[in-house]
């Protein structure tokens, strides 16, 4: 079950004019937008019909581009807000520190499968920038420090309800 409601899922759809033309950007921006970081099933279906495709094009789609997945791909998803209001207020760093804790690349999973962290447009929280949403939760006024404290907290399963 993912975590976009239908209408949010069909707001993405519509955005892009419903064209099949533009499968990919919604698929993208729809997995983004998600808590799990994943295209499921049931999202598939709905894009099949939306588009009037068959499912089996949307899945030759999913499995044809690399940066789309249909399985969760880590147990926390950091998100960072790359909108202009957070990269003034030290956006960019977020990723650099994460690359550095996490010794992996923006949207590529922790060996140990624990960690992911990718880029998306804001989310609502710029007078907090710069953020990590993970799930819904807004992690803000984010520091390093802040940064390796959260990474450690997580790991250390403070975050129960994450
Ligand atoms: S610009 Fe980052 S939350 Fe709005």
């Amino acid at each position: 079950m993912s975590s976009l409601s239908l209408s949010e899922k069909e707001a993405i759809i519509l955005e892009n004019d419903s064209d099949p033309r533009r499968i990919l950007n919604m698929l993208i921006a729809i997995q983004y937008a998600s808590e799990e970081g994943f295209i499921d099933e049931e999202t598939a279906k709905l894009v099949a019909d939306r588009l009037h495709l068959s499912e089996a094009r949307v899945y030759e789609i999913l499995s044809f581009y690399a940066i789309l997945k249909t399985e969760p791909q880590a147990k926390y998803v950091l998100k960072i807000c790359n909108s202009t209001p957070c990269l003034f207020t030290g956006g960019e760093m977020l990723s650099e520190v994460l690359e550095m804790i996490l010794e992996v690349p923006a949207d590529q999973p922790t060996p140990d499968g624990l960690f992911m962290y990718h880029s998306i447009p804001c989310i609502g929280a710029c007078d907090q920038g710069p953020v990590i949403k993970i799930k819904d939760t807004v992690f803000g006024e984010l520091t390093e420090a802040k940064v390796y404290q959260l990474i450690d907290d997580l790991k250390c399963g403070c975050y129960q309800e994450l």
